[in-house]
């Protein structure tokens, strides 16, 4: 029997720096906080998913050093079942974050080390997790040929398939039919259908050809504006919600991603899934870090009572 989610991607290490704004070119400015913690997109769906309360495989490679080690760590706290490869001669990578200490907007380079030399070999070996999984996650950080043959495997076993095509980088037009969902936000959808997206009506025409590249359901984020659930014959934006103060929008992304994920899996219709990966993130985002900031599922299912009680 299928049971839980299992999730193709990258683990770093976030160094986080607050600042009031980006330094210029040759500019040295002084910033307000710093930390370390675990990221990476797949990594942090992988996390997000599980403290959902969902049974969550981790398909990767790690260095053998100290930033790898914090990724097991994670994994091990979490409740993640890691299928890592630990290489000998690359790091595990790392990411610098910018925040922005006002209103908690970010800027991200990401490095991503040894996780950037995943093939499909690691796929391969991976192949009975990926297939006895109910929903399959994968994004873009590592390469897009790793990804296109796991969700090859997914779709081919009925396996649910849910693509995050992030960051933007090119990728092959064969993934689209591969979706069952495909989950761009604002920035990745304009990259995808070549036009930006400002107004609600532009965001639909988005959608639409999302579709017509052949993905099942596009799922647009749209930061404080909501989620676009768009399938053919019904479309509806689903509001984002936020338990307080935003602090921090760094890894909201992979929040929705891993609830929504998490929500698949334990049978929630699509629709309800959205609204749980809503409340996934803006629980996220009232907190600093982008892993240790996922919500427990009893946080999520207050905020949802909580939203249909209002
Ligand atoms: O989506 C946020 C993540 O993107 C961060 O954790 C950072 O590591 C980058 O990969
Ligand atoms: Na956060």
């Amino acid at each position: 029997m299928k049971t839980g989610v299992s999730i193709l991607g990258i683990f770093v290490a976030d160094t986080a720096y607050l600042a009031s704004r980006m330094p210029r070119i040759g500019e040295t400015i002084t910033g307000s906080g710093f930390s370390v913690g675990p990221g990476g997109k797949g990594s942090n769906q992988a996390v997000a998913a599980a403290r959902a309360g969902s049974e969550v495989s981790f398909i990767s490679r790690l260095g053998r050093d100290t930033f790898g080690e914090m990724a097991l760590k994670t994994y091990a706290e979490a409740g993640v079942t890691p299928k890592i490869v630990q290489m000998d001669d690359l790091p595990t990578g790392a990411a610098f974050i910018y925040v922005n200490h006002e209103n908690g907007e970010n800027a991200i380079i990401v490095y991503p080390g040894a996780a950037g030399s995943i093939g499909v070999e690691d796929v391969e070996a991976a192949r009975e997790t990926i297939e006895n999984s109910r929903v399959f996650v994968t994004q873009l950080e590592q390469p897009a040929a790793a990804a296109e043959r796991a969700l090859r495997i997914a779709h081919a076993a009925g396996v649910t398939t849910v693509f995050n095509p992030a960051p933007a980088e090119p990728f092959p037009e064969s993934i689209f039919p591969l979706c069952d969902y495909i989950v761009p936000n604002e920035t990745e959808a304009a990259a995808l259908v070549g036009f930006p997206l400002p107004t609600q009506d532009d965001v639909r025409r988005a959608g639409d050809a999302l579709l017509n590249k052949g993905v099942k359901t596009a799922l647009i984020t749209l930061g404080e504006r909501g989620v676009l659930y768009h399938t053919e014959g019904h479309s509806v934006l689903v509001p984002a919600v936020a338990s307080g103060p935003v602090i921090d929008t760094t890894g909201a992304g992979d929040a929705f991603v891993g609830g929504f994920s998490a929500a698949l899996a334990r049978g929630l219709s699509p629709v309800e899934a959205v609204r749980f990966g809503c409340a996934t993130a803006g629980i996220s985002v009232t907190r600093r870090g982008t892993a240790p900031a996922m919500p427990k599922l009893e946080e999520i299912e207050a905020l949802l009572a909580r939203g249909a009680a209002a």
